[in-house]
């Protein structure tokens, strides 16, 4: 199974994420945890760089076509279950409605590149930018995707994103992180309900 969490920068992804995985795992449920951007290289490139929206698009899609061959096809094939911490939804969102490329292009380049692997199950932690830069500051780091009218318009893309894509659910990413972990399993777990039922 293929268990994906997006959002914007300080939304709680990481956080949550892990903590399923680490339930899985207590359960006998062999569970890997990933996160985009993949390639300690590109990651590299694109956050310490100025580049073109496009260009940024190219080099984020290009990690995530290394991550599916790498890590995530090999592991699903394998049986793990793969919880992985940013995928396709955050180029559509942060170079699609937050940098203005087409969105049409950006899927369009997707289908060509990555086509095979998609999420069983999306995970969008909405939380108000404003809110989610309080939390980053107090880390004390900020890159340069971390704005407040940046991330108004990314999550504004999420949201709209979500609407079409299926299974996808979305988390009010203030709620505390053993409610939020509560909610999660119990999508889950209607959802592998409904896998066992379509195996029988
Ligand atoms: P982030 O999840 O913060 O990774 P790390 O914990 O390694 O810093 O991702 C870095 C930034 O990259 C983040 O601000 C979101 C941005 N990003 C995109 O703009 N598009 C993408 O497709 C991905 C995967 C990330």
């Amino acid at each position: 199974m293929f268990i994906v969490f997006e959002g914007i920068d300080g939304s709680g992804k990481t956080t949550l994420s892990r903590k399923l995985q680490n339930f899985l795992l207590l359960r006998g449920i062999k569970a890997i945890w990933t996160k985009e951007p993949y390639t300690a290289y590109i990651r590299e490139i694109v956050i310490n760089n100025k580049l073109s929206a496009w260009e940024e698009t190219l080099l984020f899609i290009t990690d995530r076509s290394i991550h599916v061959r790498e890590l995530i096809g090999p592991k699903l094939e394998k049986g793990f279950t793969v919880i992985c911490d940013r995928f396709y939804l955050s180029t559509f969102a942060y170079q699609g409605f937050g940098k203005g490329i087409p969105l049409e292009d950006i899927k369009k380049i997707h289908r060509t590149v990555i086509d095979e692997v998609k999420p069983d199950i999306t995970f969008l932690l909405d939380i108000e930018p404003y809110k989610a830069l309080e939390r980053i500051k107090s880390r004390g780091n900020f890159s340069k995707f971390e704005k407040l009218n940046f991330l108004q318009k990314v999550r504004e893309g999420f949201l709209e994103l979500a609407k079409e894509e299926t299974n996808t659910f979305i988390l009010n990413g203030e709620k505390n992180i053993y409610q939020l972990l509560g909610e999660v399993l119990e999508i889950l777990s209607k959802k592998i309900e409904i896998f066992h039922l379509k195996e029988k």
